[in-house]
């Protein structure tokens, strides 16, 4: 009944000792949705993602990917299932270059094959295609020519477009980008978007971006967007159904 459900979440609560970071989250992603997922500072939305992608265990509540629960399920393993994400603090391997960290699984995301492949290079499943699929991931962003500097040498935002794009690696069928806008330059975080849009347009996977600016996230085209306030889910509606809701207006525009 569900499987046409990209993700599914359903009275999620997540506490730590006595703090409630999500006290009640519920929404779905559809095949081919482009998400936003915003609010302040604190309110809940890496924890959130956190749980989604399987890095914390939630207190309570239900997580589906594709009608399947996968809230006890290891990282390694959601992501098995097309779920990919990135962090709000990016993490490249700064010595490395962009191409071989488009190549090596994300932390926390390695799995027993991928550690396996690293200690023996010659079981590599399909040594070819990841390289092909990683320069294509280089090509949808619209950076081939960054492909083989260091990423020590990349600035803040082509640091997060090289994040992005190894969260394309190993066929994803839902982005979950945690504010990879953040501290980027507007034009290039317009041009980020512009590609997320076009991805999504063009491939029929999902994205859910995490964004603080609400502003900003009402002018980059997404279809829907998640308003949460403390721990909880405020609104989901279009760009311009939150833009005109009063609630929304006062806990967060009005600020
Ligand atoms: N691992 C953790 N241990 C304890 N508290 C945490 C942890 N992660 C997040 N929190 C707290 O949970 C609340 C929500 O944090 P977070 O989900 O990071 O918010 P957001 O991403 O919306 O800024 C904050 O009060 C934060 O300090
Ligand atoms: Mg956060």
């Amino acid at each position: 009944m569900s499987e046409d459900i990209v993700l599914r979440v359903n009275n999620l609560k997540k506490e730590f000792g006595g703090l409630v970071a999500v006290k009640d989250v519920s929404f779905e992603i559809k095949p081919g949705e482009f998400v936003g997922l915003i609010g302040p500072n604190g309110c809940g939305k890496s924890t959130t993602f956190n749980c989604i992608s399987g890095l914390l265990n939630q207190t309570s509540g239900e997580i589906e990917a594709f009608g399947t629960d996968i809230s006890q399920m290891r990282p390694d393993q959601i992501q098995k299932l097309g779920f990919t994400r990135t962090f709000q603090h990016t993490r490249l391997w700064r010595q490395m270059t962009v191409i071989e960290n488009l190549l090596i699984p994300p932390r926390n995301q390695y799995s027993p094959n991928s550690l396996k492949s690293l200690f023996f290079p010659q079981s590599r499943p399909n040594e070819k295609t990841r390289l092909s699929n990683a320069y294509d991931a280089l090509d949808q962003l619209e950076v081939p020519h960054m492909a083989h500097n260091l990423a020590s040498e990349l600035s803040g935002g082509q640091s997060k477009l090289v994040d992005i794009g190894r969260s394309l690696m190993g066929d994803p069928q839902l982005l979950l980008l945690d504010e990879p806008v953040a501290g980027v330059a507007g034009p290039l975080a317009m041009k980020i978007f512009n590609n997320l849009r076009r991805i999504v347009n063009e491939t029929g996977i999902s994205v859910l971006i995490i964004e603080h600016n609400m502003d900003f996230i009402l002018r980059q085209g997404v279809d829907r967007i998640i308003v949460m306030n403390e721990g909880e889910v405020l609104m989901i509606g279009t760009p311009d159904e939150v833009k005109n809701n009063r609630e929304v207006i006062e806990a967060y525009l009005g600020e």
